[in-house]
């Protein structure tokens, strides 16, 4: 048995160095593709300014986020915003002149995909938007606009998704054409999977107008289990799942079966945890009985914060091959998260099936940017 392990390891191993060589001739012979390693910078983070990013580590850095108006579907920028988003993309491209930075319309608030449905639904309303989009990028030196909607709520929304991204790349060639500049580039944060069935509406993204008009799609391969749903504990951004299709994997793979490029296919990665109160101390696993959520904010908890949880209360930490993904136990507290090992496993799948690149959510999580240089190393090696 060890011997029939150790076996297949090896021919993995010969594997793996096979299809790198592979790769790398390929790479030599097309043009090289770059992965793409992006990070989403929260405005709102408190001690966390622009010049603390380690900007050698990351190639796309995102602004979030920016709203339109409500009910112009302009862009209202005040003077303390106007500011920051100057000293966000002066202080990154001085650090790293190769860096993209983008900013990223929308988020996770009701509010905001609201707006994003109205502005998306008449021809010009998102006229109206395509135009500031375009006046922000260029008025505040950013390299490109990153649209966040979560999610399309229904088939029309995203039919509105479809017409917005063909009438935005319209807009971006042409801006770039009149004033002899590159163009904008132009990406979206999406679902795990290309199908929604939230709320009981069944809706799916339009894969060939993202292909067309989109320089690539940040996938976000996070927030299955949650404060939710407190009855179990459960890995919050797990790869793999034989359960359920609720897996990084296989949202990763139904991208694929719905013809995305795969290079426009980018992975999400959390740099947080999400945390519950076990029922039972003795029953800690995976799917163990819960009653509440555990520490932190509303049971959420920065990977660096999770660190120090560990560490000052010397929790158990449980690294879980079969899904790739790590939990830690202290007493009833529980805390699903990825660490520095489930990071690594992700990108190199990532890389295998090559995809894009990856992203955080957010950057200000990482501890001493272990997981963020863990992840540029897997990738590069
Ligand atoms: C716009 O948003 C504000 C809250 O920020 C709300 O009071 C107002 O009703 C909204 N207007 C429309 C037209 O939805
Ligand atoms: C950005 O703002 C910080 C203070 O918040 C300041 O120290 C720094 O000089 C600013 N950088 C640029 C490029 O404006
Ligand atoms: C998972 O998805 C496949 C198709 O992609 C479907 O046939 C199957 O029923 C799904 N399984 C569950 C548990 O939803």
């Amino acid at each position: 048995m060890e011997f029939l392990k150790a076996h297949s390891l090896l021919i993995l191993v010969v594997l793996s160095l096979t299809l790198s060589s592979i790769t790398s001739v390929t790479n030599s012979m097309s043009s090289c593709h770059n992965p793409n390693k992006g990070a989403y910078w929260p405005s709102w983070a408190k001690n966390f300014p622009p010049s603390s990013i380690d900007t050698n580590l990351f190639t796309h850095v995102y602004y979030a986020f920016l709203s339109p108006s409500n009910t112009t579907f302009k862009f209202e920028i005040d003077d303390p915003t106007a500011l920051l988003l100057k000293n966000f993309t002066t202080t990154l491209h001085t650090k790293n002149p190769n860096l993209k930075t983008l900013f990223s319309i929308g988020g996770a608030s009701e509010l905001g995909s609201l707006i994003l449905s109205r502005m998306a639904s008449t021809h010009k309303s998102r006229k109206t938007f395509i135009v500031s989009t375009i006046e922000v990028a260029r008025k505040f030196d950013f390299d490109g606009v990153d649209l966040d909607w979560e999610f399309p709520k229904t088939p029309k929304d995203m039919k509105n998704f479809r017409h917005l991204l063909h009438e935005w790349r319209v807009a971006v060639k042409k801006e770039a054409i009149a004033n002899d500049t590159p163009q904008l580039l132009l990406s979206a944060a999406t679902y795990y999977s290309p199908e929604i069935n939230l709320d009981n509406i069944h809706r799916k993204y339009p894969v060939e107008s993202i292909n067309e008009n989109l320089d690539w799609i940040n996938a976000m391969c996070y927030d299955y289990r949650g404060s939710w749903d407190l009855s179990a504990t459960g890995s919050p951004a797990l790869l793999y799942d034989s359960n359920s299709n609720v897996s990084t994997s296989y949202g990763l793979q139904a991208w694929i079966e719905a013809k995305i490029q795969r290079e426009k296919l980018v992975m999400g990665l959390p740099l947080y945890g999400r945390t519950w109160q076990l029922k039972d101390p003795t029953l800690y696993g995976i799917g163990a009985p819960a009653v509440d959520v555990g520490p932190g904010d509303e049971g959420q908890m920065p990977y660096v914060e999770v660190e120090k949880f560990n560490a000052q209360n010397s929790a158990k930490v449980v690294f879980d091959l079969s899904t790739v993904s790590t939990y830690s136990v202290a007493g009833t507290s529980w805390i699903g998260y990825d660490d520095v090992r489930s990071v690594a496993l992700k990108v190199a799948y990532a890389r295998t099936q090559k995809l894009g690149g990856y992203f955080f959510w957010a950057v200000n999580g990482d501890q001493d940017w272990k997981i963020s240089t863990e992840a540029s190393r897997t990738w590069t090696l």
